[in-house]
């Protein structure tokens, strides 16, 4: 069976052809390359000695759309293409609501005319509320987002909710990712942020690479262990894998579904700059600053349901996270633009 991956030249899109095509899948990638570089997609066709089909291009545009569905029989759409900053989010909203729900809705517009109703969309712990009671459960409250980046999070789940509501021929997955971390065992693909990361382990390891002088901790006064954030990190071949599993099941099953993917296991942010450092013998020089605004002190998941129903099961270490992490930087210290 041939899944198409929108947003397959990224981050977790490329992790997850990794272990599509490793799985026996045929994959077809749609990316308009603007968070990534096609590098990665030939990387990934050497690390699995498999080869895979790319189109460049907007998954805004009906006729590309129409044109993939028609040259390649698809059994099943997963669909990471977004913008997933949160800060550009605050300052670019039209540019964040026009890409992340347009894309998704011309994406089901054309599904329904090819009468193909499988989709796997990639979803954020973001959508939970901040007054939640942890572990977080898929039943636990969400909205009352603070960002626009988290509303198109929302709103993209209302909307295929309701499309699985109103047709049953729809099956549908929604999986609220945690925090993805780490790279392929390989060192050839991985994190490859443009700018200044915003997330914690990529600004990790440019520190430890030489291109950023120190790490700014954000606010050692939380409610936590060492009053430092706590996250649920997950390894992305782990998160990867979340997908394949998904993609059994949703094949098998109609409706909607919400899925977590995470560990189950929270980490402050002194306990990933410790670990990151004793495993990769490297220093990781850092300041404790302000709190960032808008965050929030302990986020973590509860997986019962994925295992239970997907079968699936994060299973590296933070160890494995910090392995991994490092040894894409060190590899590839400007990323694929070397
Ligand atoms: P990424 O930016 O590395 O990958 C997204 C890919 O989509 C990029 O290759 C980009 O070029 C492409 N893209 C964006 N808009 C497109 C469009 N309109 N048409 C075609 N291609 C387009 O991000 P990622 O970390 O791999 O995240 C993948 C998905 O998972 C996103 O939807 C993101 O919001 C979601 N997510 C990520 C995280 C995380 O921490 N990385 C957490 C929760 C959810
Ligand atoms: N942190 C620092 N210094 C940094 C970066 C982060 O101390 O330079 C801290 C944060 O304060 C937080 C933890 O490290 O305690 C993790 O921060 P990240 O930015 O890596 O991750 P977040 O949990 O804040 O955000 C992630 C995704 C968002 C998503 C959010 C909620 O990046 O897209 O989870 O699901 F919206």
């Amino acid at each position: 069976m041939n899944v198409l991956v929108t947003g397959g030249a990224g981050y977790i899109g490329s992790h997850t052809c990794v272990e599509l095509l490793e799985s026996g899948y045929g994959v077809v990638v749609v990316d308009n390359l603007c968070n990534s570089n096609p590098e990665s997609l030939k990387r990934v066709q050497e690390i699995t000695g498999k080869s895979l089909k790319f189109y460049e291009g907007d998954v805004r545009d009906e006729s590309l759309l129409r044109k993939i569905f028609a040259e390649n029989e698809i059994g099943c759409v997963i669909h990471f293409a977004g913008l997933k900053a949160v800060g550009e989010s605050v300052a670019m909203p039209w540019e964040y609501y026009d890409n992340n729900l347009n894309s998704t809705l011309i994406l089901t517009k054309v599904m329904k005319e090819v009468g193909m109703k499988n989709i796997i969309f990639s979803s954020s712990a973001t959508v939970y509320t901040a007054d939640n009671e942890m572990p977080l459960r898929e039943n636990s409250r969400t909205g009352n987002c603070t960002n626009p980046y988290g509303w198109t999070k929302y709103m993209t789940e209302q909307i295929l909710s309701g499309m699985a509501h109103a047709d049953k021929e729809w099956g549908i997955v929604l999986l609220r990712y945690f925090n993805p971390i780490g790279a392929h065992i390989s060192g050839r693909i991985g994190e490859d942020p443009r700018g200044i990361p915003n997330n914690l382990m990529p600004y990790i390891t440019q520190v430890a690479v030489g291109r950023r002088e120190k790490l700014s901790v954000f606010g050692n006064d939380y409610d936590t262990p060492d009053g430092t954030g706590v996250r649920d990190y997950i390894h992305v071949v782990d998160l990867a894998k979340g997908h394949v599993a998904a993609v059994k099941y949703v094949v098998n099953n109609s409706g909607c579904e919400v899925f977590n993917l995470g560990t189950g296991t929270g980490y402050s942010v002194l306990d990933m700059v410790n670990s990151f450092v004793s495993v990769n013998n490297v220093a990781v020089p850092y300041v404790i600053t302000e709190r960032r605004p808008g965050d929030i002190g302990t986020c973590y998941a509860d997986p019962a349901k994925s295992a239970e129903k997907l079968g699936w099961k994060a299973e590296k270490t933070l160890d494995d996270m910090c392995r991994d992490s490092w040894n894409w930087q060190k590899n590839n210290p400007m990323g694929y633009g070397e």
